[in-house]
């Protein structure tokens, strides 16, 4: 796109967001179309709902009808070095096998199929047929427990699960099909699993209800139909961490959310036909959702897909990767970025980065410092860096800068950016109303951070917690309803700045949720999972700032009595090892240590606020005149004395 189309974009959108909105839904392809584009009910929003459409049609059928029919949807590339390239029109047969198979096993529109996978195309496969015959898919990540895993199914009612025997990671096998199988006991809804099968090792598969995917995909029609679905039919939950206890699943339907990854992926990573966009987030995630399935293959982009971990067999696997598949566009994690400034320039330098035309950055914070280093190292300050900011709840991208057309004396297919900030997300995208504001709805002057707010419905938006509509209004559009402000803003839980220049400068969580090397965690979840430990009586779970993860996990233990001669160094191990059993290996606090007791406030609230602090070594403790006991402080001053 170019500077001008790019101003115009903006001011078309600024003059009327709901068709602005409506043109761009009107890119994809509709089996009948839509009249009404929004419908907003406080606090909830209804996009192009009598319109109907499916998702794997747009993201299959359509590009098989074209001359992309031949053209590589996924190249994959497995920690163990095969790689596989699926075409749109390999894709379509196996998206329609699987259908099949869903549909044999008895599975109707409107049921929940878990998918419980690594990075495979059988994960990308098996969500677009959930999408073509109108089930609802929830994704969990492959690095979740058994019981993290049983809660979100039981929660949302799967009536059949996909998985794999083991994926790859880091040279080791994960045991997906052991876990599942855990898990399963805790599923009353479940009916089969369908095991796709990665490893050499054998696999316990029970009978009736287990089938391999090779044999079910065998005799399967590549033929389905897809179902003619309403633009607000449910396409995925996805679990993502809140400020209490319980995961939220996150409901998105197909219309809004299609519309919405669509016209950010082709907006903000300038999607071509050329390209390879290598997006490193796993499917477990939103990002994987939006950006390595349904935006680039709505567009009819490739996508490379890499199955295993960065720095297996050593650290340059990512450069490895671009230089020898010729990968255009990357997008990744600033946690990920840190990680390779530390492993050092050696690394990349050892390959040839010269395809790349385009860096993206996801999921925290970016500081200046990565930002320049992914700039220069990796970019050779050729290419733009877009830092963009989204959430789960939203979608898609919100925040980030555009790449644009080089102009003028600027060779062809050179990209500038709409504006290059290290650091700061820049602009909303045309479309999205965002501000900053204080907790009473006023406007942040420039530089005051307050509360990150969206001030108009968008069509990626959430539609719902699954099962919890309560929750839904509880959690984003309490803060500001319309009682207060025009229509009611959705709260982001984000704090930010606006800079003089408008540019949004994200501050962090303001909740009690924690960005831990990208991954969303609760404190809350992560509480409970010690307190079911027998020895803990209580737990207060905190993030301290650490270089490479962004945040690092601390908890505050208290024991229960009567048992503390025991080992605390091995205690410590255990209860990381139990939160990893709990939740997943992710959510192991980094830190833990052992109190007497928990400053807590008056009404028996943990000041969480004061552990803070004390971590990050500050002894101011700003007001703590609602605490209980004062002397508890200085007795965790003293870290680890029980
Ligand atoms: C944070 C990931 C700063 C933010 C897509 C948000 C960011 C949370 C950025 C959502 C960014 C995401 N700059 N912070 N570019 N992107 N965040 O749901 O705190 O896993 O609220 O979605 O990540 O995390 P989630």
């Amino acid at each position: 796109m170019t500077a001008a189309a790019y101003h115009a974009l903006r001011k078309s959108a600024d003059r009327d967001p709901v068709s602005f909105w409506a043109r761009q839904a009107r890119e994809l392809d509709w089996q009948a179309p839509f009249h009404a584009t929004l419908q907003w009910k406080y606090p909830h929003a209804r996009w192009f709902a009598d319109g109907y459409l499916n998702a794997s049609v747009n993201c299959v059928d359509r590009h098989v009808d074209s001359p992309r029919k031949h053209k590589a949807a996924i190249v994959w590339e497995g920690e163990t070095f095969e790689t596989r390239t699926i075409t749109y029109a390999q894709l379509h047969d196996q998206v329609c096998r699987f259908a099949n198979v869903l549909r044999n096993l008895g599975v109707k529109k409107g049921n929940v199929v878990g998918i419980y996978m690594g990075m495979v195309p059988e994960a990308a496969i098996a969500m677009l047929a959930c999408a073509r015959i109108g089930a609802t898919h929830n994704v969990v990540f492959g690095g979740f427990s058994a019981d993290a895993l049983a809660d979100r199914m039981s929660d949302s009612g799967a009536v059949v699960l996909v998985t794999q025997d083991v994926a790859y990671r880091r040279g080791k096998d994960v045991e997906l099909k052991v876990t599942a199988d855990k898990a399963a006991k805790r599923i009353p809804t479940l009916k089969h699993m369908v095991v796709f099968k990665r490893g050499t090792a054998s696999v316990k598969m029970k009978a009736k209800r287990d089938l391999w995917w090779h044999d079910v995909m065998a005799t399967a029609s590549p033929q389905a139909k897809a179902a003619k679905l309403p633009a607000e039919h449910p396409l995925f939950i996805l679990y993502t961490s809140g400020s209490t206890g319980k995961p939220k699943g996150i409901l998105h339907t197909t219309g809004g959310y299609l519309t919405h990854v669509s016209y950010t992926t082709k907006l903000v990573f300038d999607m071509q036909d050329t390209d390879l966009f290598f997006c490193t987030a796993d499917v477990g995630w939103i990002t994987g959702h939006s950006y390595v399935v349904y935006g680039p293959l709505s567009l009819g982009a490739t996508v490379m897909m890499y199955e295993g971990a960065p720095n297996h067999p050593q650290p340059d696997r990512f450069w490895d990767i671009i230089s020898r598949h010729r990968v255009t566009i990357l997008y990744t994690a600033p946690t990920a970025i840190r990680s390779f400034m530390r492993w050092g320039d050696e690394w990349p330098s050892k390959h040839d980065l010269s395809s790349l035309r385009l860096l993206g950055s996801v999921g925290e914070p970016i500081n200046p410092e990565a930002w320049r280093w992914y700039h220069r190292v990796i970019g050779n300050k050729r290419c733009p860096v877009v830092d963009t900011w989204w959430q789960t709840e939203t979608g898609g991208i919100m925040i980030s800068a555009v790449p644009l057309e080089g102009e003028g004396k600027q060779s062809k297919g050179t990209l500038t950016a709409s504006r290059q900030v290290p650091g700061a997300a820049t602009l909303p995208l045309p479309g999205i109303q965002a501000a900053v504001v204080t907790r009473n709805g006023k406007k942040c002057k420039a530089g005051e951070t307050g509360l990150l707010v969206i001030k108009h419905p968008w069509p990626g938006m959430l539609r719902t917690v699954y099962g919890d509509d309560a929750r839904y209004k509880a959690a984003y559009w309490s803060e500001f309803p319309p009682e207060n402000v025009p229509d009611g803003w959705y709260a982001t839980g984000d704090g930010a700045k606006i800079d003089a220049e408008g540019n949004v400068w994200i501050i962090g969580r303001v909740d009690d949720v924690v960005n831990v090397s990208g991954h969303r965690l609760g404190t809350a979840e992560i509480e409970s999972a010690l307190v079911s430990h027998p020895r803990v009586a209580e737990a207060a779970v905190i993030a301290r700032p650490d270089e490479i993860k962004g945040n690092a996990l601390v908890a505050f233990v208290t024991l229960k009595m009567g048992k503390n001669a025991t080992n605390l160094v091995k205690l410590k191990d255990d209860l990381r090892e139990h939160v990893g059993r709990e939740i997943g290996h992710i959510a192991k606090p980094d830190d833990v240590r052992f109190a007497e007791a928990l400053p807590k406030t008056r009404s028996g609230k943990i000041m969480r606020r004061l552990l803070r602090e004390l971590v990050k070594g500050g002894s101011g403790f700003g007001d703590i005149t609602t605490l209980e006991d004062f002397s508890v402080l200085e007795r965790l001053r003293s870290d680890d004395e029980v």
